[in-house]
């Protein structure tokens, strides 16, 4: 058969399709006149109309109609979501494809690239099961049918053709980063950090160095040292650098994560309802190295460090104790008042050494850091504390195109009063009251005032044990890296 000029394959799935169902889509305020009577016959549930969210499934012609309410209304947010739900149906298709129209009013109202990324991610991401250690899960990544998208705009297609590779590349990243960060903590160890890590510098050409207990000894990493004290795994930094074949600018990007392969509190130990959920404090880390192999995928022409700080926090009779009082990397010292307050000690000798060796632009840390995050802003979004104004709009942006959202909290120095100490130059909590915010006050200890930073805590937006609000789907998300991959592709154009 030929293929429509502007159809444009997109092999999500590993067979090429026999069978596949067409998906057609419907807009309330441009409803065929022919379909209605159809419609009125048909559906069961009630009269379709193409209000957003409507699914009429014709089987014996094998047509999906999708309605996306008004046309002037139609949101990208709103379209990807109902992909992502096509993309679980993917699943249990048992093979059968999806032929994706794109009616010229949808390619009009939304800018095809765009559109066909964030379609591509949400399929993608539907299609994933996060069930990996299961049988169930090796047998259906082999039964998933091929999608492609025929749009009706034929002028459209080197835009749709350029997000669908965007969208291809990236939302391998995102899943990427959703699989290691669902694997327990017996399964995904510091050590397996480092392979993967491995894998991706590999893939993609990317520069790595270990930091194993030595050099981070010989660096005076003490923050880091002193969270694996009572691990019997031990504590890694791990840097990725990629250097553009072609720099479209100056700029040069850090991305810190943080690296908890579990977080159990340490001595000051967490209750043990949802502990389990603490294999999930890596997801800084994991965003971050996998958003690096993406940037790097898609030839941007930013140069780009990630730095990882990984750990495990247990207690043992090795281990770091309340009150105890250590001296950073960057020659502070620290009383550790709180042992659950680790993530702040492993970024702040992150910071601080990237900052000093690699004199940055502009660098974002993403942590798990804080409950309190989830307290402010659930699962939606993440919370951004930032000492730029510059580096903030700019995150801003990418997250209008990521779609993943942020919102921006002061970082206003009354947050640090609770951060002094009575034996040390600070210690590690300040109460409930503002845990976030705190939080990145400690942070900014670490930091030379002279690069833009920005705080980046995903602690809600990483995970969520069950659909919210516009997201759907249950645990890890993959937050990070569609926002750093937009921030990196703004930052090219930069100057
Ligand atoms: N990893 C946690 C933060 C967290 C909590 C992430 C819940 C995801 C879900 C972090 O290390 C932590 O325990 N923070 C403490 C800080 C407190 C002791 C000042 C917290 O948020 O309770
Ligand atoms: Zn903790
Ligand atoms: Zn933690």
């Amino acid at each position: 058969m030929k293929l429509d000029k502007n159809k444009i394959q997109l092999s999500i799935g590993k067979n090429p399709s026999k069978s596949y169902y067409k998906l057609q889509i419907l807009f309330k305020d441009h409803f065929p006149e022919n379909l209605k009577t159809k419609f009125s016959l048909q559906t069961a549930a009630g009269i379709f109309t193409g209000d957003g969210g409507q699914v009429f499934t014709d089987e014996s012609e094998k047509i999906i109609y999708l309605g996306l309410g008004e046309s002037s209304k139609v949101k990208i947010r709103n379209v990807a979501q109902q992909f992502f739900t096509f993309g679980e149906k993917l699943k249990k298709w048992d093979g059968v494809g999806l032929e994706i129209h794109f009616p010229k009013l949808l390619t009009t109202a939304l800018p095809a690239d765009a559109l066909v990324y964030q379609v591509v991610n949400s399929l993608e991401q539907g299609a994933y099961s996060i069930n990996v250690l299961s049988k169930e899960y090796k047998e259906n990544v082999k039964k998933i049918g091929a999608v492609s998208f025929v749009l009706q705009d034929a002028a459209k297609t080197k835009d749709a053709e350029r997000g669908l590779k965007k969208g291809k590349v990236v939302s391998r990243y995102v899943n990427g980063t959703r699989y290691i960060a669902h694997l327990p903590a017996n399964h995904f160890t510091p050590e397996e950090f480092v392979s993967r890590s491995k894998e991706i510098a590999k893939d993609n050409g990317l520069k790595i160095t270990v930091f194993d207990e030595p050099q981070l000894k010989k660096e005076k990493m003490n923050g880091i040292l002193s969270v694996c004290e009572g691990s019997d795994k031990k504590a890694k930094m791990i840097l990725l650098e990629y250097s553009p074949a072609k720099p479209s600018t100056k700029k040069k990007l850090a991305i810190i994560g943080k690296g908890l392969t579990f977080d159990s509190g340490g001595i000051s130990i967490k209750p043990a309802q949802d502990m389990h959920e603490m294999k999930y404090d890596m997801c800084g880390a994991a965003a971050a190295i996998h958003a690096i192999g993406a940037i790097a995928e898609l030839g941007l022409g930013v140069p780009v460090i990630a730095a990882i700080g990984v750990a495990e926090n247990m207690p043992d009779a090795a281990a770091l104790k309340p009150g105890d009082v250590y001296t950073a990397h960057n020659g502070l010292t620290v009383e550790v008042q709180n042992t659950d307050a680790e993530g702040r000690l492993v970024l702040g000798d992150v910071l601080s050494y990237v900052g000093k060796k690699f004199k940055p632009d502009y660098m974002l840390d993403l942590a798990t850091l804080t409950g309190a995050i989830i307290i402010s802003l659930g699962h939606e979004a993440a919370g951004v504390m930032s000492n730029s104004e510059t580096l903030t709009e700019l995150l801003k942006a990418a997250s209008e195109t990521s779609d993943e959202r942020i919102w921006e909290m002061p970082l206003w120095d009354e947050y640090a009063e609770d951060l002094k100490s009575d034996i040390a130059d600070l210690r590690n909590v300040a109460g409930r009251a503002g845990g976030s915010l705190s939080a990145a006050k400690y942070l900014e200890r670490f930091v030379d005032p002279g690069i833009a930073w920005a705080h980046i805590d995903i602690a809600g937006a990483a995970w969520r044990k069950k659909s919210s609000g516009t997201q759907i789907g249950n645990g890890p998300t993959g937050y990070g890296v569609r926002l750093l991959v937009d921030f990196a592709e703004k930052l090219g154009k930069k100057k």
